[in-house]
């Protein structure tokens, strides 16, 4: 496919994403909020916030990388979505200067994938 890069789903997605794909299972906020202890937390692909949103209001410190302004600049315009600090670019080949406790991507549960450090 032409013209596709790590942005384009994201820019393209970002004004439906949150009707077609907003709910979250609480369970999966919880099993999340375990995780880390008090170390901070960084989501690989964070998008809208739909999990690192209700995460931070459960007390995880969370940051997030994502490659999409548009994803990210719906999650700067819900409640505390503005607090959250976002990485620009693609996790593929970011680098970063900090160590995180927990390390996740997710979209649904069932392909949740979390990485301890
Ligand atoms: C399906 S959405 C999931 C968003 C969020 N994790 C959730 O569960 O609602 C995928 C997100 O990953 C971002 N993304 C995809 N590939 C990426 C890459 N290589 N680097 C950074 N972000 C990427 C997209 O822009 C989009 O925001």
């Amino acid at each position: 496919m032409n013209n596709y890069d790590e942005s384009t789903y994201g820019e393209q997605i970002a004004e439906f994403y949150d009707e077609f794909y907003g709910e979250y299972d609480p369970a999966s906020i919880e099993l999340l909020a375990s995780l880390p202890g008090s170390g901070p937390a960084l989501e690989l692909g964070i998008g809208t916030g739909r999990i690192a949103l209700p995460l931070y209001e459960r007390g995880v410190h969370v940051e997030g990388i994502d490659a999409s302004e548009a994803m990210v600049s719906k999650m700067r315009a819900k409640p505390k979505g503005a607090e959250i600090e976002v990485h620009s670019g693609s996790f593929a080949e970011f680098k970063i200067d900090k160590r995180f406790r927990l390390i996740y991507v997710v979209f649904k549960l069932s392909s949740l994938l979390c990485c301890f450090l």
